[in-house]
C-alpha cells in the first residue's frame, strides 16, 4: 500500500501509524484498514470508469465505517443479506444505491430490501420471480436486473467461479431459461426489468473474459429487444478483479479493463444497433483486499527434521483462505531488525487441525521466536467477512489507521460475547 512506510527497528507504518503500537494498544490478532487506502481504490474506479455506477461488493468485509467510506467517495453497494443491508443502512447510506443479491435470498432479506427500499435486486432464479412480485405492495414497483449464466470459465480458484453453466448461481442463457425467466419478469406489474446482470469469478486476473461476458450479454440484449421491442438500460458486469498477494503476482489493471470494457460495450451495441446501456461494476477485492493488514502474535515454534513451524494466535478462524483456496500469503517479521539468516518455515495458526496453516515454505529470520510479531498484507478481503469462531476462538478486532492516527472499529469478541449467546443448558 502507497501509505505503508518503513521504520527504524524494523518497525512499519501503516496510514502513519507504526504496526506496533497497534499490537501494544490493541493486542493481536488485529486487523487494521488503512482508510487513505480505501478512499484511494475508490478513486481509481471512479476515475477509470465514468458514467458508471461501481459498487462495493461488502461481503468482501463491511463495517459501519467502511460502507460511510465508500458511500462518502460516491460509490454504491452490492450486498448479499438482511445483514449486510440493514448494516449499510444504518450509516445513512442512501439504500436507492444498494443492489441486492443472493441466490437464495431469505424472506427476511426480501422483506428488508423492500421496507427499506433498495435501488435493484437481482433474481437469480425462475423461483424468485413469483416470490418476490407477491412481496411487493400493490401499486408499486421494484426495480430488478437479472442474473444470466454466460458460460465463461474465470477466477482464481474453482470454488470462486460462478460464470459457467455447472454452478448454483444465474439462468443460463444456453438452454434458455434466462429468456424464458424474461418473459415472465416482464409480465410483472410490480417488477420494472431495467437490465442484465453476471458475475463471472473471482480474482480473475486477465480482461479477456470481462470483454467475451460483454459481447454474450449484448447478444442477448438484443435478442429481447427483437422478442420484447425493448432495450434494457443497465448492465452489470459483476466483480472479480484479481490483486496481487505476494510481491512479482499479477493483478487487473483497473484503468485498462475499464478502456477496454467500455470500448467493447459501445463496438457491440453500435454492431447490434443497440443504445448503450449504463454500466455497473461491483469490486469487493480490489478495494478491501489491499487496504488490510493482520497482525499476529509468534507463540511457538518447532523445529522438525524436515521443517520449522512457526505458530501464531490466529488462523483459519479468522483467514480461511488457505485452506479454502490455497492462496500463498506472505507473512513478514516486524518489530525488531534480525540479522540472523533467512530459514524457509511455515506459518501456522492455532486451531486444531494440520490444514489451518496461513503460509507454508517462506522465508523469515532463522531466530523468529515467541513473542514476535509477524504482519500478513493484503488482508482486507474475505478475511474477516468469512471469519468463524472455531475452537470459540473470538474473532479479531478491527482498527482504521489514517494520518497518524488508529481508532478502533469493531472490537475484539470477547468470552462473554460468546457465552451470552450460549443460552441453554
Ligand atoms: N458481485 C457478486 C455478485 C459477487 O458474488 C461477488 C463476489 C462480487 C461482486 C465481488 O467479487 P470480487 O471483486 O471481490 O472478486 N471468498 C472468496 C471470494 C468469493 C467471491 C464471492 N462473490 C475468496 O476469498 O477468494
Amino acid at each position: 500500500p502507497h501509505s505503508t512506510t518503513r521504520l527504524a527497528h524494523g518497525d512499519l507504518a501503516v496510514g502513519g501509524v507504526p504496526l506496533t503500537e497497534i499490537a501494544d494498544r490493541f493486542g493481536t490478532p488485529a486487523y487494521l484498514l488503512d482508510e487513505a487506502e480505501v478512499r484511494e481504490r475508490c478513486r481509481t474506479y471512479l476515475h477509470a470508469f465514468p458514467e458508471t455506477d461501481v459498487l462495493y461488493a461488502a461481503k468482501a468485509f463491511l463495517c459501519r465505517a467502511m460502507a460511510h467510506w465508500v458511500e462518502e467517495e460516491g460509490l454504491g453497494l452490492d450486498v448479499c443479506s438482511a445483514g449486510e443491508l440493514e448494516l449499510a443502512v444504518t450509516t445513512g447510506f442512501p439504500a436507492s444505491r444498494i443492489v441486492l443479491h443472493g441466490n437464495a435470498k431469505s424472506p427476511e432479506d426480501l422483506r428488508s430490501a423492500l421496507r427499506l427500499g433498495v435501488g435493484r435486486i437481482v433474481i437469480d432464479s425462475a423461483s424468485e420471480i413469483a416470490r418476490l412480485a407477491a412481496a411487493v405492495p400493490p401499486g408499486s414497483r421494484q426495480k430488478v436486473l437479472v442474473r444470466v449464466v454466460p458460460g465463461i470459465a474465470a477466477g482464481g480458484h474453482s470454488k470462486i467461479q460462478t460464470g459457467t453453466e455447472d454452478q448454483k448461481f444465474g439462468l443460463s442463457i444456453t438452454d434458455g431459461s434466462a429468456q424464458h425467466a424474461i418473459a415472465r419478469i416482464l409480465d410483472q406489474p410490480g417488477l420494472e426489468l431495467v437490465g442484465l446482470h453476471c458475475h463471472l469469478g473471482s480474482q480473475i486476473t486477465t480482461d479477456k473474459p470481462y470483454l467475451c461476458a460483454v459481447r454474450r450479454l449484448v447478444g442477448l440484449m438484443a435478442r429481447i429487444k427483437d422478442h420484447h421491442g425493448i432495450t434494457l438500460p443497465e448492465l452489470d458486469l459483476g466483480g472479480g478483479h484479481g490483486i496481487a498477494y505476494r510481491p512479482g503476482e499479477d493483478a487487473l489493471a483497473i484503468t485498462t479493463l475499464a478502456r477496454k470494457v467500455r470500448a467493447e460495450l459501445a463496438e457491440s451495441c453500435a454492431a447490434a444497433g443497440l443504445a448503450v446501456p449504463r454500466l455497473i461494476v461491483e469490486p469487493g477485492r480490489a478495494i478491501a483486499g489491499p487496504a488490510g493488514v493482520a497482525l499476529y502474535r509468534v507463540l511457538s515454534v518447532k523445529r522438525t527434521s524436515d521443517r520449522t513451524f512457526v505458530a501464531v494466535d490466529g488462523g483459519m478462524s479468522d483467514n480461511p483462505r488457505p485452506a479454502l483456496y490455497g492462496v500463498r500469503y506472505l507473512p513478514r517479521l516486524i518489530g525488531r531488525r534480525s540479522t540472523a539468516a533467512p530459514a524457509r518455515v511455515t506459518v501456522v495458526g492455532r486451531h486444531c487441525e494440520a490444514g489451518d496453516v496461513l503460509a507454508s515454505d517462506i522465508q523469515l529470520p532463522s531466530d523468529t521466536h515467541p513473542g514476535d510479531l509477524l504482519a500478513v498484507p493484503v488482508a482486507g478481503a474475505y478475511h474477516l467477512s468469512m471469519a468463524s469462531g472455531y475452537n470459540l476462538v473470538g474473532r479479531p478486532p478491527v482498527i482504521a489507521v489514517a494520518d497518524g492516527h488508529a481508532r478502533l472499529l469493531v472490537r475484539r469478541e470477547s468470552l462473554e460475547d460468546i457465552r451470552s449467546r450460549d443460552v441453554g443448558l
